[in-house]
């Protein structure tokens, strides 16, 4: 499992507040949600909060849940609230209670086994309320490969250099999966420091994401396409209609 919320923790943090523009995103997921009338909502992949504090702020009532607690030290100290949580999306163990929910930042991607896509969309099945609503983006396969290219990022974030070097190798032991491999140089105060990091991620073909929602117990009612990402809405339906929850 990759560094980059736990050890680099903080590294996030300061780089990904110039390589995502948040208020859009929050705008994004408050016209969603404000259509569908949910006001009680679930994060997953909340990271260090930096849409937690706008979640909150424009009154939403929150949860935000993250793998890692490194990541939400930070969401906690930035944004002043104690709406976290520390779970694995694989084993969520609410009971149904949320209006919708959210996995924000593409996070599912760092779900690589079916067994675990699996899981993770049966326990948000099992937090919704009925008709509730599922959200999530996804790095879209024919996109991510078509361009399969390594990349560099430089990053200034105060008085400190970000520099980040990224090298892809395909990787299709779990599904439509490849292998980041990241060297992060930090300089600061005329001082360098660097650290490698490797992860897997997984992307989806269409089909195949709207196979895990039907298996599982929701209905797609739309699919926002962006370049190389899509973003899913799935409306929780009763576990009678879901062949996954049924044969278990
Ligand atoms: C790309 S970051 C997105 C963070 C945040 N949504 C943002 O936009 O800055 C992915 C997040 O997913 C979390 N994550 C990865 N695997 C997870 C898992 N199995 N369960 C819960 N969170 C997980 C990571 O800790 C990280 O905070």
């Amino acid at each position: 499992m990759t560094q980059l919320y736990s050890n680099l923790a903080n590294i996030y943090h300061e780089m990904y507040q110039h390589i995502f523009d948040y208020d859009k995103e929050f705008s994004f997921y408050d016209s969603i949600l404000q259509r569908a009338n949910c006001r009680k909502i679930l994060e997953i992949g909340c990271g260090s909060g930096m849409l937690a504090r706008r979640f909150l702020d424009n009154g939403y009532d929150y949860l935000g849940l993250d793998l890692f607690n490194e990541m939400l030290d930070i969401a906690r100290s930035e944004v002043k609230s104690d709406r976290f949580v520390q779970c694995d999306m694989r084993n969520l163990s609410f009971n149904q209670q949320f209006d919708a929910v959210l996995i924000t930042g593409r996070s599912i991607a760092y779900v690589i086994e079916n067994q675990g896509i699996l899981d993770t969309l049966t326990g948000i099945h099992q937090s919704l309320k009925d008709n509730g609503l599922l959200v999530f983006g996804v790095f879209e396969a024919n996109g991510i490969f078509d361009n399969f290219n390594d990349f560099e990022q430089d990053i200034a974030h105060n008085n400190k250099k970000l520099k980040r070097i990224s090298k892809l190798k395909l990787n299709l032991a779990t599904g439509w999966t490849y292998d980041w491999f990241a060297k992060y140089i930090i300089e600061e105060n005329d001082q360098s420091t660097s650290f490698d990091d490797v992860t897997t991620l997984r992307c989806f073909t269409k089909d195949e994401i709207l196979l895990f929602l039907k298996l599982t117990g929701f209905k797609t009612k739309e699919i926002i396409e962006e370049e190389k990402t899509f973003t899913l809405l799935a409306e929780r339906i009763s576990t009678l209609n879901a062949v996954y929850h049924k044969e278990r």
